[in-house]
């Protein structure tokens, strides 16, 4: 089957336009982003989310921010990019290439002050890069998941898909790869309380492309995987340290304990720009704490008595030492060995 790629974040002439990620699997619309204050409330409300669309989304929010700034020096353009820069850094804590990318448009803010082409060609530059690298790292997934006599049967948490990238995915860029091979006979997706990102968009992007998909609620893995029904689980992740710990989705870390418990390995899939070699261990993330309507609520409707207090963290840390392997577009690297990546970054 043949259909059109999953692009959640699109430059459209003049502006931005992004899959409103909050209005999936029920209708697939556009949200418009004119400007860089859009950009940074998109990011916020998780219009557009996932670690590597959020800095394709920031990237081209500096764009949009260096068309707004009014400087009569490239002094002042550049400390009127700087204003961007945090305000779009502040949307959201844990996925680390929201602030490479911002990064990486600052260089180029810096070395060509007040040239707009020129950053905009940066951004799209980023974009594009994502893409090339999901699939990259698909194709090295592939190539690291465990040679089974039948064809593979995968897990994964979260969506780390082409709506959480520029296209492709990462973790699900590694499932679609192994679905064109030939090797994949059903990926099993975590439906990911509290925002349900598995049974919403993992589904979905499954569902566009006629990949099999079983939607399990949280609680089922350790079930299905001593009914032999797992091959291996394949995640994604927000920010991974210096010695391999990587943090993901609320629930990877018990998952990937679950896995350990019954020897199915479990890989991470993720870009080099996903790698905070800054910092030395997963204790060192900060984890954002998000609305605690997400947990009282499923939908519009609350799911406890009054008097219960709530606990909202989007992400955990899963220790370098229950993950078989880390996949990148440079290929699978054990976590002690990821270092040797430090001088790429
Ligand atoms: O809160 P979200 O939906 O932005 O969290 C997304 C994830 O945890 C993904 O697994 C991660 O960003 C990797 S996306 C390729």
């Amino acid at each position: 089957m043949s259909v059109n790629p999953v692009r959640p974040v699109l430059w459209e002439i003049d502006r931005v336009r992004l899959i409103d990620q909050n209005r999936l699997p029920q209708e697939c619309t556009w949200v418009e982003i004119n400007r860089s204050d859009e950009m940074a409330n998109a990011i916020t409300t998780m219009i557009v989310r996932g670690a590597p669309a959020i800095g394709v989304a920031a990237a081209y929010g500096m764009y949009l921010g260096a068309r707004e700034v009014e400087a009569d020096s490239p002094t002042e353009f550049i400390r009127g990019m700087e204003k961007i820069a945090t305000k779009l850094k502040a949307t959201r804590p844990t996925a680390v290439n929201l602030f490479w990318a911002i990064d990486k448009m600052m260089e180029v803010v810096k070395a060509q002050p007040g040239n707009l082409p020129g950053i905009l060609a940066a951004a799209k530059q980023i974009n594009a890069d994502d893409i090339r690298t999901c699939e990259a790292i698909g194709d090295h997934g592939v190539a690291a998941l465990p040679k089974t006599p039948g064809k593979l049967r995968l897990l994964t948490h979260c969506n780390a898909g082409a709506l959480a990238t520029a296209g492709y995915g990462t973790a699900l860029g590694v499932v679609r790869s192994a679905w064109r091979d030939g090797r994949l006979e059903r990926l099993y997706a975590d439906e990911t309380r509290p925002r349900l990102q598995g049974a919403k968009l993992t589904t979905w992007e499954c569902v566009q492309e006629g990949i099999p998909v079983t939607l399990l609620s949280d609680n089922m893995a350790g079930h299905c995987m001593v009914k032999g029904m797992i091959d291996a689980v394949v995640v994604g992740a927000d920010r991974i340290t210096a010695n391999g710990d990587a943090a993901n989705k609320i629930g990877t870390y018990s998952l990937a304990l679950v896995a350990q418990a019954h020897n199915v390995p479990f890989f991470v899939a993720a870009p080099l720009s996903t790698i905070d070699f800054s910092l030395a261990n997963g204790s060192l993330i900060e984890i954002e704490e998000r609305d605690t309507k997400e947990v009282s609520h499923v939908g519009a409707t609350v799911i406890c008595p009054k008097g219960v207090e709530f606990f909202n963290p989007a992400f955990d840390v899963t220790p370098a030492r229950l993950i078989a392997g880390i996949i990148t577009e440079f290929g699978t690297f054990a976590p002690a060995d990821l270092i040797q990546l430090k001088d790429q970054a």
